[in-house]
């Protein structure tokens, strides 16, 4: 089992990040902090909870809002891409005041909010018990500033923690800026805390989730349920549920911004599923490891992460500040993952 806490800025993406997690069998999901990113903190964090209760979760996996700005910088959001409220176009959620979506906030008896650094260090400490517990896979889908905040507080809990796994960056790709890429040039200071750390760190770039399109074809396979799937045929042409038509209403709004914005054709990337795709299935990837920083002060190239492909600087093998810092993702076995994709979504349909 591998016990994961996500911190996420829902987004169209991330809520399918959200989906795998939740449903997931070898996947125990202790959490979800939310941070400014797609949208304001404040829509990023209902985002969450309107998902969790799509997705019919268990009532204790909660929401825990976290950093409303980068640690330095001003916040930027991607309305572009995602809507205002970082889900545009998304049919079937919850209105964001709406006790269904309210009860997904994690709640103390006094009636007030618990937020993500509370909430994410209870959860680690009590699932690593000193050591005689389980580590924490602590995965990321948006900028990373609930994280660095983790690790600039909390250094007496990094040995609890397995690996940060972290949706951004680029090996020579950006999309927000020819060099830079949407998570970490919204905090790039926090991402250079987090690649600094003593701890392993995982980073799912767009080379590899550029790869995960969701053609028509994926569409109408994850959408449509197959009920003559038992006699080996796939039948797609049954009405969608619930479930279903939110799930193609999200992709069929994330299709039209990355064609309008980026010129996809094809489809929308799923970013995101695959950082919790990774936690669950580290063999649907190839990897390699590598000094990895993300720059800071460019002329043209803030936010860049910069990969030393060629281990120019002769880095030792210590995850942190002197080492080759980060596994970084360099292939995936798409069709595989949508199986696993498509699998969740059975299972989420059937709650
Ligand atoms: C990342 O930026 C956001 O728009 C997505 O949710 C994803 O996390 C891709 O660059
Ligand atoms: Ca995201």
């Amino acid at each position: 089992m591998q016990y994961v806490w996500l911190d996420a800025d829902p987004g169209h993406d991330d809520v399918t990040a959200i989906l795998l997690a939740v449903y997931l069998d070898n996947i125990k999901l202790l959490g979800i902090s939310t941070v400014h990113g797609n949208s304001s903190a404040y829509w990023t964090g209902v985002n969450a909870a309107r998902a969790l209760y799509a997705f019919n979760a268990p009532d204790d996996i909660k929401v825990y809002p976290g950093a409303v700005k980068p640690l330095t910088r001003e916040a930027r959001y991607a309305p572009n891409i995602h809507g205002e409220d970082g889900l545009g176009g998304v049919v079937g959620l919850p209105p964001p005041d709406s006790p269904e979506a309210q009860a997904r906030f994690a709640i103390r008896e006094d009636g007030t909010a618990i937020s993500a650094p509370e909430g994410m260090v209870t959860a680690i400490k009590e699932t690593w018990k000193n050591g005689a517990g389980h580590k924490v896979s602590v995965v990321s889908s948006g900028p990373l500033t609930n994280i660095a905040l983790f690790i600039l507080t909390h250094p007496e809990l990094l040995e609890a923690v397995e690996h940060f796994v972290f949706m951004g960056g680029g090996v020579g790709l950006g999309n927000v800026t020819p060099a830079a890429e949407f998570n970490i040039v919204c905090d790039p200071e926090a991402a250079q805390v987090v690649l600094n750390c003593p701890v392993k760190t995982v980073m799912v770039p767009l080379n590899v989730t550029h790869t995960a399109v969701v053609t028509e074809s994926v569409h109408k396979r994850l959408c449509a349920a197959m009920v003559a799937q038992e006699a080996g045929k796939n039948d797609v042409t049954v009405p969608p549920t619930g479930l279903r038509s939110m799930l193609s209403s999200l992709i069929t709004f994330f299709a039209h911004t990355y064609k309008e914005v980026y010129g996809f054709d094809d489809g929308p990337p799923l970013h995101d599923a695959l950082t919790v795709a990774y936690v669950s299935n580290p063999n649907l990837f190839k990897s390699k490891r590598y000094r990895v920083d993300v720059e800071l002060h460019g002329r043209h190239t803030t936010g860049e992460t910069v990969a030393d492909i060629w281990d120019y600087q002769r880095c030792d093998d210590t995850w942190g500040a002197t080492g080759k810092n980060c596994l970084v993702l360099e292939s995936l076995e798409v069709e595989r993952f949508f199986d696993v994709l498509l699998d969740c979504i059975d299972c989420c349909d059937q709650v």
